[in-house]
């Protein structure tokens, strides 16, 4: 059943497990994950990009009302969230579509630049019912922009959710967006401080990189919400790959996809399991 954002994550919080946040860009990402939470037993969280927005020819409403279908036909509790908006014209349309949450992504501005933006979204979304994640410390890799170096300071993330009202708050803790591999070391006393400082809960971008056993001890120090990309993709056109390859002439999509949804689904289970072990 489709559930609000923000009542997964604090269920999740109280229990002191992980959210998992999965994107989707394409319907058999969201068909994917609801399945792989059903096996799981999990709440889930589907979650479409402003990137997913652009390849969708910038059109939010078709591929968001699959994905809201899918959520109130699962059988465990889904959110539908839209990610690093840095657009406030998609931003104000996130209500309107079936959204519970949106996060609003002005991680590139100087601080009081992402300060004054991002209190301007936050009231706005609030005022139509919407839990408003955002950043600070933009996570490496986004865009090409990778800066390893980057980390969110304590006091800075304390002062920032005061100013804005945020509901989540987005940390630069050593994970990198769109890695292929798990070998992500995060900076665990990092969380810890960042978790004393700050009352909302904490997200994790780019986890596809981060191992299993880093998962579990940040979801242990802190961490509440974790997003995951890019592992579904790995999972997704690997087995696509892997189907052209035993039959070059294969035409058919329903051929290729069908296992391409299994593997993402397979993917999405297993994670699932990692971050709800944590406890
Ligand atoms: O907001 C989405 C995530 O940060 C996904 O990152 O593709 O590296 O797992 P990832
Ligand atoms: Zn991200």
């Amino acid at each position: 059943m489709l559930t609000p954002t923000g009542e997964i994550v604090a269920d999740a919080r109280r229990r002191g497990v992980g959210a998992g946040a999965f994107n989707v860009i394409t319907v058999e990402h969201a068909e994917a994950v609801v399945t792989g939470a059903e096996a799981a037993g999990c709440a889930v969280i589907l979650q479409i990009s402003e990137n997913a927005v652009r390849f969708h020819h910038g059109r939010l409403g078709p591929i968001a009302a699959a994905a809201k279908a899918v959520a109130e036909l699962s059988s465990v509790p889904v959110g539908l969230h839209l990610d690093h908006v840095e657009s406030d014209e998609l931003f104000d349309q996130a209500a309107g579509n079936g959204f519970g949450s949106a996060m609003y992504d002005a991680s590139k501005l100087e601080y009081s630049g992402n300060v004054a933006a991002t209190a301007r979204a936050v009231a706005r979304g609030h005022a139509c019912g919407l839990w408003v994640e955002s950043e600070l410390g933009e996570v490496g890799g986004k865009d090409g922009a990778h800066k390893p170096g980057v980390r969110t300071d304590p006091d800075e993330a304390a002062q920032f959710v005061r100013a804005t009202g945020v509901d989540a708050l987005a940390v630069a803790v050593g994970s990198a967006h769109a890695m292929t591999t798990q070998d992500a070391r995060l900076d665990h006393d990092l969380i810890a401080r960042i978790r004393d400082a700050v009352a909302v809960p904490l997200v994790l971008h780019g986890s596809s990189g981060v191992p299993d056993d880093e998962l579990r001890a940040a979801v242990r120090g802190g961490l509440v919400k974790v997003n995951i990309g890019t592992a579904l993709n790995v999972a997704f056109t690997g087995a696509i790959r892997e189907a052209i390859r035993r039959d070059a002439n294969v035409v058919d999509p329903r051929k290729y996809l069908r296992n391409a949804r299994d593997e993402m689904a397979e993917t999405v289970t297993r994670a699932l399991r990692v971050l709800t072990a944590a406890a």
